[in-house]
């Protein structure tokens, strides 16, 4: 029998290195990885947790163009803002990488010329708009007109922003050059194009086999097989990006949208040089027993489900995805987030007020799992006062409370067990394999339920039992009672883990568990138990309340 553990190669989409870190993000791809990989750590899995900032694109260097600075001051100032975010969120990556290093950059170009060999890249004559001032080539974005739908100005060479609608370049009125505002010329230019044609059936016949992938992910792609798939430019006409790795290619880059799911195996590489064991990421994405698992937001989906699982079947030395949760949207107090209007919630930015585990909670509990969820400061104080504080918060601390008066701070012996304790460690293995069942199929929000409601279920036995009225008449059963509260709490801790990694910590510091609650295993906690006479540690806080004014000046700083 095969008892090595479940190799898992964990993603989450590489953020643009263009902008800080919004709870939109979070709650799209980032807290779910990060739940299910912890949990899975728990489980004694064998995980790789990758991700790192994608550094190309044009989004980039129009930015860095606006503030007059070079595109690698925007990525350095992002790169750090971002990984200093994930860190204080709580995000466990094994390796958080960038995609403007040598290494990635080495990656890529082999990448591209695998493909190329094996005949998978074709070189392409295209009419494509040309700015004589500028002396260049446009890419789309570089370009602005009237939108050919809705007639509004300032639409891009690909997309109206106004209309949402998406266009070619060539369709747009009078067109005009985004840097210098003169009309640009059509002339006839090169391109290499991915011919992800080639790849349709096999592509669909590779999906026919996931049933278990969620709806929307499915649904997207038959729409793609539906449609056609067609012949892919993977080179745009920046300075910035990786160089096309062929003679002629007169300073074209591969496509950000080429170059940056290959991030992925530039952060593993990374990651195995770090551990002075440089071939040691090919024994997960070389290795056909890894479950390759991407998480992502929904407007990734064509790439991580279409265009990079063809790149990979064109490239062969790697495995194909086994898995990609896509989440929907975040809104914003009802409306859509937008980091133009500011219409965001800036995760550095909350962290300097609030702590890092009601924020995850709150995501977590909100996921916008199967439809868009919206972030409501009101509903985020509500899940933090009533639940984390009142439900869970209030349990820990009527408990240690209690056991510190009363019994110096140790575990009392427990006497003969009622049907209410055993009852209640009984609840303990069943809570754990519910949220199993539903963490295994990517089901966070039923999952951190779940976590809840064992923490009510612990409250209402403590009530019900009533230590104070036995503490007078019955100290043994007193003691009966505190040790089964404080099993369900040692075992809490473990359980929280996933979702509030920060306060799991506290907690297991706080019961003076043995090593870290990391330590122990999600098979055992219905078993977890702290010895009689144990002696507990110092007593905090787990949640504080929020009040009113720090909401109040969120929300103002929201419509400022
Ligand atoms: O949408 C985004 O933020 C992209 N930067 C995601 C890239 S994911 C991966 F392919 F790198
Ligand atoms: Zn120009």
């Amino acid at each position: 029998m095969d008892v090595s553990p479940q190799k898992l190669l964990v993603t989450a989409a590489l953020p643009y290195a263009n902008g800080p870190l919004h709870v939109g993000h979070l709650a799209g791809a980032y807290i779910p990885a990060d739940v299910y990989v912890r949990y899975q750590r728990l489980k004694g899995a064998d995980v790789l947790f990758i991700c790192g900032s994608d550094e190309h694109g044009v989004p980039i260097t129009i930015l860095a163009d606006k503030e007059g600075v070079t595109p690698k001051e925007i990525v350095d100032r992002y790169h750090s803002m971002i990984s200093e975010s994930f860190r204080r969120i709580g995000l466990g990556f094994d390796n958080y990488s960038r995609t403007s290093l040598p290494l990635h950059h080495k990656i890529s170009r082999d990448f591209f010329l695998t493909l190329n060999r094996k005949g998978y890249i074709t070189e392409k004559s295209v009419q494509q708009y040309y700015c004589s001032t500028c002396g260049r080539f446009l890419p789309d974005r570089y370009i602005e007109g009237e939108c050919p739908h809705c007639h509004r100005q300032g639409a891009r060479g690909d997309q109206c922003e106004a209309c949402g609608r998406w266009h070619e370049p060539e369709q747009l009125i009078d067109p005009k050059c985004k840097v210098c505002g003169s009309h640009p010329e059509l002339k006839t230019t090169k391109h290499w194009y991915f011919r992800l044609s080639q790849f349709q059936k096999q592509l669909e016949d590779w999906q026919a086999s996931k049933s278990d992938w969620k709806s929307n992910v499915r649904e997207f792609c038959s729409g793609w097989f539906q449609e056609g798939l067609t012949d892919r430019p993977i080179t745009r006409d920046i300075d910035w990006g990786v160089p096309v790795p062929l003679p002629d290619a007169g300073g074209k880059v591969l496509y950000v949208w080429f170059d940056a799911p290959i991030g992925y195996i530039s952060s593993s590489v990374e990651w195995a040089e770090k551990q002075g064991r440089p071939e040691r990421w090919r024994d997960y994405w070389c290795d056909s027993e890894t479950r390759l698992i991407h998480f992502i937001g929904k407007d990734n989906i064509v790439f991580h489900a279409i265009n990079w699982p063809a790149t990979l079947m064109g490239h062969g030395d790697f495995i194909l995805p086994s898995q990609i949760p896509a989440n929907e949207f975040l809104n914003i107090e009802g409306e859509k987030l937008s980091t133009s209007r500011n219409w965001a919630i800036w995760v550095d930015e909350f962290l300097e007020v609030l702590p890092p585990d009601p924020l995850r909670y709150y995501l977590e509990a909100n996921a916008p799992e199967s439809k868009d969820a919206d972030f409501v400061w009101k509903d985020f104080q509500a899940h933090n006062n009533s639940e984390l504080a009142d439900v869970l918060g209030n349990l820990v601390n009527r408990c240690l409370t209690f056991t510190e008066k009363n019994f110096e701070s140790r575990v009392p012996p427990a006497g003969v067990l009622e049907d209410a304790d055993t009852a209640l460690l009984a609840a303990i293995a069943q809570f754990a394999k519910k949220i199993s069942y539903a963490l295994e199929n990517f089901q966070v929000r039923r999952a951190v339920s779940e976590m809840m409601d064992l923490a009510r279920t612990g409250n209402k036995y403590f009530n019900d039992s009533a230590p104070w009225k036995s503490l007078k008449t019955d100290r043994q059963r007193c003691g009966t009672i505190l040790n089964t509260t404080l099993q369900l709490l040692a075992s809490l801790a473990v359980v929280m883990e996933p979702f509030l990694p920060f306060s799991a910590e506290k907690l297991w510091r706080m019961l003076n568990g043995p090593g870290t609650h990391r330590d122990q295993r999600w098979i055992s906690i219905p078993d977890l138990r702290l010895p009689d006479n144990h002696p507990l540690g110092k007593r905090e806080i787990l949640f504080e309340k929020i009040e009113d004014g720090i909401i109040e000046e969120q929300i103002a700083k929201l419509r400022s």
